[in-house]
């Protein structure tokens, strides 16, 4: 069976075990909190249990939805902005063939938008867009977000010059409020296919509901392996806090252990540059859930062995507030062999017959002991290789282990009220009605 190791020895040496067994009495009231709805945020738990109660029939829906998209478009866009895209762009490229440049085996290449506020990058999508078949959905729980709002109103505009009305509406599936926002009323209106994010699912938690599942659905992977993955988790990590069987748990205590100690900052890692996305969809999680009240472990991410050639030094020598959690990835899915060469000019024969993955592990052991060595603590999650079932289980792992983090921080872990700051200014100096006394006063600042 596929299954999630998590492994803290190399962690352990740097934690006092007293501030870890404080903790570990901690937890088992945190996890009741979080059980019994009596937490901060509670009322933001609908992903607690949403891989086992997930329905067939949404499914279902989702399942038939995409089989219409994929037949139609050969690009697929995702419009949407922090948790309600970083979810799907993270399973889809840890899934995905990186060199598949076009439609591939019927998979629609998936694009993305609404992201950003790049003028060159929205130019170069619809320049792109003019002689492609495609399709979008729209992603928005609260339907007023600026970048999305704004990208979608681009793309609705050339869909509709492109198909006509009828048809393009026909292109577009909007994922939003059961009820409320701009985006809900424009799509009634407009009679686009719709999706709910459930009103108790934050955005960085909804990579379960269609949020990620229709895009990754139309990516062409497997959405009931990937709710497998994580309702194995699910079920787990329900039937005890302790650390001894809960993975989620001995992460969360493990981190929290660290951070007493004095290492604030985080740095996710991985061997496989197809867990990229995975990085970013972790570092906004966890930013998100525990940075506020002047508290939380900063969350950063790299890449190696690409990154050991830039943030490699600053980890083996620089300030000795950073930990590591490595995602490790037992196997490939591919083997590509090392061949022999007669004139062995590179000097590469000692490694001829092995495979470049021994390489990786061997470099991926070499760092953890040489980053241990020089005062960086270690965490390493296992799995056996990158598919639905595996990225499945990390999934749930990572969020339930973040909400136990933000009780033991003593945060919300499911509001980011932090996010408000820049949007108020960007309205002020944009002119947005309703926005005039802020206006005046960013003004002022300015002079
Ligand atoms: O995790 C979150 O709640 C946020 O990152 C949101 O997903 C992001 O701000 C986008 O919000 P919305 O889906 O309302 O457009």
């Amino acid at each position: 069976m596929n299954k999630l190791s998590i492994e803290t020895t190399r962690a352990q040496e740097f934690i006092d075990q007293s501030s870890f067994e404080k903790l570990e009495k901690e937890i088992y009231y945190k996890n009741i909190d979080l059980d019994q709805k009596k937490g901060r945020g509670s009322d933001y738990l609908g992903w607690h249990h949403l891989p086992s109660t997930i329905s067939t029939d949404l499914i279902n829906d989702i399942k038939a939805t995409a089989a219409r998209i994929r037949k139609k478009a050969n690009y697929f866009v995702v419009i949407g902005i922090g948790g309600s895209y970083l979810g799907a762009r993270a399973v889809i490229e840890a899934l995905s063939n990186p060199f598949a440049a076009y439609k591939t085996d019927d998979n629609p290449k998936i694009l993305y938008a609404g992201q950003n506020l790049s003028e060159d990058y929205l130019y170069n999508l619809l320049q792109l867009l003019d002689n492609e078949d495609y399709a979008l959905t729209v992603i928005s729980k609260s339907g007023t977000t600026t970048e999305p709002a704004l990208a979608f109103r681009l793309l609705k505009d050339h869909l509709e010059k492109k198909y006509g009305e009828e048809e393009a509406a026909d292109r577009i599936i909007a994922i939003t409020d059961a009820s409320k926002g701009a985006l809900r009323n424009l799509a009634g209106q407009k009679g686009y296919k719709t999706y709910i994010v459930p009103d108790d699912v934050g955005g960085r938690f909804s990579v379960l509901t269609p949020v990620g599942l229709l895009p990754i659905a139309i990516a062409g992977f497997d959405i009931e392996l990937l709710i497998d993955g994580a309702k194995k988790m699910e079920s787990l990590c329900s039937s005890s806090a302790s650390p001894k069987v809960n993975p989620a748990a001995l992460y969360a205590l493990t981190r929290n252990a660290l951070l007493k100690k004095g290492y604030t900052v985080e740095i996710l890692i991985n061997f496989s540059p197809t867990l990229m996305y995975f990085n970013e969809w972790w570092k906004q999680l966890y930013g998100e859930s525990e940075g506020k009240e002047h508290k939380g472990i900063f969350p950063a991410g790299a890449n190696f062995t690409t990154d050991l050639h830039s943030m490699g030094q600053y980890i083996q020598e620089g300030q000795r507030n950073l930990f590591e959690t490595l995602i490790a990835v037992k196997s490939p899915k591919n083997k590509v062999i090392i061949p022999n060469d007669k004139q062995n000019l590179d000097g590469l024969n000692y490694l001829s017959g092995k495979n470049v993955e021994y390489v990786n592990q061997m470099a991926q052991l070499g760092t953890s002991i040489a980053h241990v060595d020089g005062g960086v603590p270690n965490i390493k999650i296992e799995i056996d290789q990158i598919n639905e079932d595996s990225l499945g289980q990390l999934i749930y792992f990572f969020e339930l282990a973040v909400a136990y983090s933000g009780y033991l921080l003593g945060v919300n872990p499911f509001d980011q009220p932090g996010v408000e700051a820049y949007k108020r200014n960007m309205f002020a100096l944009l002119g947005k009605p309703g926005f005039e006394k802020e206006t005046k006063e960013i003004r002022k600042k300015l002079q």
